[in-house]
């Protein structure tokens, strides 16, 4: 696992568009996992401002999202996929036809999960991940668990996640109890993982992530098992990985 260095937001998000643009640039088909949430949305600017300056196109790519709540139509303003389409797609010469995301408003849970499963199979998996992460340590949707669900499943969002997510939503009631994610052992299969983190609320979370055990009640904590997964972080995300094992952290200035 590399943990890079940001000083602030913007800083993360040009580090985290960087990594991702060379993914398109040496392989101009590649499969993007993409993230929804706060912390991506900033690397999702600059990846609209390289294809803005001719420097990245994305004709080529397709791409698989995590994670949709059940229950949300895609025109529905809180739904992942209209959070795509108005935080990247629409910007970039992606072809929609190639973007897939979970269907949140098919009410049959087993037959969309499986539909999903095979949707990331038949792209032949995914090339790059992006993943934020959440207050307990979700990554996509996978809650803490007794164990690593391994693909696309139906879960029950817990209480911190609705609280978090609700900023989103007009009030906490209208935030949707459950999703459709992608599973631990999906995103594991990716060829590289790509995190973004920022802010002090992520500090303690991110260092169990990163030196803590490696244990389902932490989701996070088993991509210290992945061969190329890299966290692009923010100082006040790392502050707690900086205080206590500053030696794991790359491109930390010297004080
Ligand atoms: C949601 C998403 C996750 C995301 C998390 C953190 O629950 N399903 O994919 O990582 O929120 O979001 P934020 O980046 O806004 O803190």
């Amino acid at each position: 696992m590399k943990i890079l260095f940001a000083k602030d937001y913007d800083e993360m998000s040009r580090k985290a568009a960087n990594i991702i643009a060379s993914q398109i640039t040496m392989k101009h088909n590649s499969v993007l996992g993409l993230a929804t949430g706060s912390s991506p949305i900033g690397t999702y600017k600059e990846l609209i401002k390289k294809y803005e300056q001719g420097d990245l196109c994305f004709d080529g790519c397709y791409t698989a999202n995590l994670d949709e709540y059940r229950g949300l139509t895609k025109d529905n303003d809180q739904s992942y996929a209209y959070f795509m389409y108005n935080n990247l797609f629409k910007y970039v010469n992606i072809n929609m036809d190639k973007t897939n995301i979970p269907d949140g408003s098919n009410p049959d849970a087993e037959a969309e999960c499986k539909r999903y499963d095979k949707v990331v199979e038949d792209l032949g998996g995914v090339d790059i991940q992006l993943l934020g992460i959440g207050h307990d340590g979700h990554i996509g949707f996978n809650e803490p668990d007794d164990s690593f669900p391994v693909g696309t499943h139906c879960v029950k969002l817990t209480d911190m996640t609705i609280e978090a997510n609700k900023r989103f939503f007009a009030r906490k009631e209208d935030v949707p109890t459950e999703a459709y994610t992608m599973g631990i052992g999906t995103i594991m299969k990716a060829k590289k993982i790509l995190m973004v983190a920022s802010g002090k609320d992520k500090a303690e979370i991110l260092y169990k992530t990163a030196c803590g055990e490696v244990k389902p009640d932490v989701p996070a904590s088993i991509l210290r098992l992945h061969a190329d997964v890299t966290i692009v972080a923010d100082e006040a995300a790392l502050s707690m990985i900086i205080e206590k094992a500053p030696e794991l952290v790359i491109g930390l200035p010297k004080k």
